[in-house]
């Protein structure tokens, strides 16, 4: 069983996922919540989220990202690009970073890894480049180390992931279409050295077709457990 050490992982459908760690420390990625068929029904987003990150430009991890940042007056962490166009949208507090870089808050150090997708923002009429697409690795303080792909699809840098920052916990598209499917998941988890997998990014649209049956199979024997919960619920 991968030990979060008091750390809370919840999933809220889709990408969105909200994490405390046992200090207190409140982090909410990619939330997509209005227009999200899987947010669950009737959650209430806690008062305190200290940071939101956002992983690329695209509506389906980046559509409340405003609002939900002027209300709860959180910092937005993410590609400078795509930081830009949120400061241009009225955010006040963000944290432009780029591919390979750390950044740390409290208890915590948000790191920017490779992904393989693509970021452009949907703005009205327009697609303004978002900068390239990123993942997280989260390094808690006497607490686990996770790892959230944003839409990748599977790709040799985790490797290198696991080498720099040996992530326990995955949070990793399974979905298929927009990007990985449950047997390439299964290699990334493998690839990234982790004991557990939260399966995300699949069942929100009839597209995304990959399940958390299909990761477990692909992952039998191997020792990574899979932790397929429905949204609202949470892995600690
Ligand atoms: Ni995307
Ligand atoms: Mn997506």
């Amino acid at each position: 069983m991968t030990d979060l050490k008091g750390t809370v992982v919840t999933w809220l459908g889709h990408a969105t996922v909200h994490i405390a760690t046992a200090k207190g420390t409140s982090i909410l990625i990619d939330p997509f919540i209005e227009q999200n068929p899987k947010f669950p029904k009737g959650y209430q987003l806690p008062e305190k989220i200290d940071l939101i990150l956002a992983t690329h430009g695209h509506g389906d991890h980046i559509a409340d990202l405003v609002p939900v940042a002027e209300k709860h007056g959180s910092k937005v962490v993410g590609m400078v690009e795509l930081m830009g166009w949120a400061e241009s949208k009225g955010v006040k507090n963000t944290v432009g970073m780029n591919l390979g870089g750390s950044w740390k808050y409290e208890d915590v150090t948000i790191s920017a890894v490779e992904a393989r997708h693509s970021s452009g923002i949907s703005d009205g009429n327009e697609v303004i480049y978002g900068g390239e697409p990123v993942g997280f690795v989260i390094t808690i303080q006497k607490g686990p180390v996770l790892y959230h792909a944003g839409d990748t699809c599977l790709h040799l840098d985790m490797q290198l992931t696991r080498d720099l920052y040996h992530p326990q916990f995955a949070m990793l598209p399974i979905g298929d279409h927009y990007t990985m499917g449950p047997k390439a998941a299964a290699i990334a988890a493998k690839y990234l050295g982790v004991t557990g997998v939260l399966p995300i990014h699949y069942g929100t649209f009839p597209v995304l077709t990959g399940t958390p049956q299909e990761l477990a199979a692909e992952l039998q024997g191997s020792g990574i457990e899979v932790r397929a919960i429905s949204p609202g619920e949470s892995v600690r």
